[in-house]
């Protein structure tokens, strides 16, 4: 008996088609193809509306944990660089103050005795110079020593007992230099003076830290006529003319620390300095010198 070929697929073909119609209905209108869809027909009775769909509560947003900060590092503090000092000034030896110009100095005063007959002589010769005084002069001595500043001089610090530095303690130089400077502004009714020169010129470090600290500026010298000695008035005044050119700042006393009486050639007679200075001073001034303070 022969078989017919195409019944089985024939069959599978009809399956296949019933499965496809029925897939092909839509979604909600099984047995009527065209209900819903579309508008009614006139007549047809209205169809129940489809019931509302209930709403679907938005899902609840699960919180995304916000994210626990990561806490930026503490920054370690740098410890800030220990300040380092200024190096300690260094003294001046010269004045920059112009073309034939230099400066006259006057240590170890105020003294009632010189420190005017050198007022007088600068008086005729010279608009200023610089006075270096020891404290315990001005504090003996408060009128001398605002003379000096009236008559338009410069005041410098020459310390209070005029001490050798190398022998006290930081501390004592550095009371030593405020007191003096102390007195000088209460002497004079000005502000303490910005100018220090050492005992002997002795500028020992702890002194030089201290013009550091209280900005006084360290003054030396460049002519040194050793009057302080008393060689004689015509040996300061050859040494002073042979010496003094543009810059030199010239170094002489028109005091000392003493309370005991003024001896002839003692240790506080000036009367050299003021001698020698007499008979100098018109000559530098001939020869073209002009002086000055010595400047801040
Ligand atoms: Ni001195």
């Amino acid at each position: 008996m022969a078989s017919d070929p195409f019944r089985i697929p024939r069959r599978l073909l009809l399956t296949t088609g019933g499965v496809a119609l029925l897939i092909s209905r839509p979604v909600g209108a099984a047995g009527h193809p065209h209900q819903g869809s579309g508008p009614p027909s006139p007549g047809a009775a209205p169809s129940a509306p489809p019931p509302s769909a209930s709403p679907t509560p938005a899902p609840t947003p699960t919180p995304v944990p916000s994210p626990t900060p990561v806490p930026s590092p503490t920054p370690t503090p740098v410890p800030a660089p220990a300040p380092v000092p200024a190096p300690p000034p260094t003294p001046v030896r010269e004045v920059s103050a112009g073309p034939m110009t230099a400066a006259l100095t006057f240590d170890d005063g105020p003294s009632p005795r010189y420190t005017p007959q050198i007022l007088a002589l600068l008086r005729r010769f010279v608009d200023s110079a610089t006075f270096f005084m020891i404290g315990a002069n001005v504090e003996k001595y408060p009128d001398v020593a605002r003379q000096v500043a009236d008559e338009g001089h410069r005041l410098g610090n020459h310390t209070y007992s005029h001490p050798d530095l190398g022998k006290l303690s930081a501390a004592r130089v550095r009371d030593e230099i405020q007191r003096t400077g102390d007195l000088i502004a209460r002497a004079t009714g000005t502000p303490p003076p910005t100018l220090f020169r050492a005992p002997g010129g002795y500028f020992t470090p702890a002194s030089l830290a201290v013009c550091a600290d209280l900005r006084l500026r360290p003054v030396s010298w460049s002519v040194d006529p050793q009057d302080w000695s008393n060689p004689g008035t015509d040996a300061i005044v050859r040494h002073v003319v042979a010496h003094t050119r543009t810059g030199s700042i010239v170094l002489e006393h028109d005091g000392c620390l003493t309370d005991r009486p003024i001896a002839p050639g003692g240790p506080a007679d000036r009367s050299q300095t003021v001698a020698a200075l007499a008979a100098y001073l018109p000559r530098l001034i001939d020869a073209g010198l002009h002086f000055a303070t010595v400047a801040p």
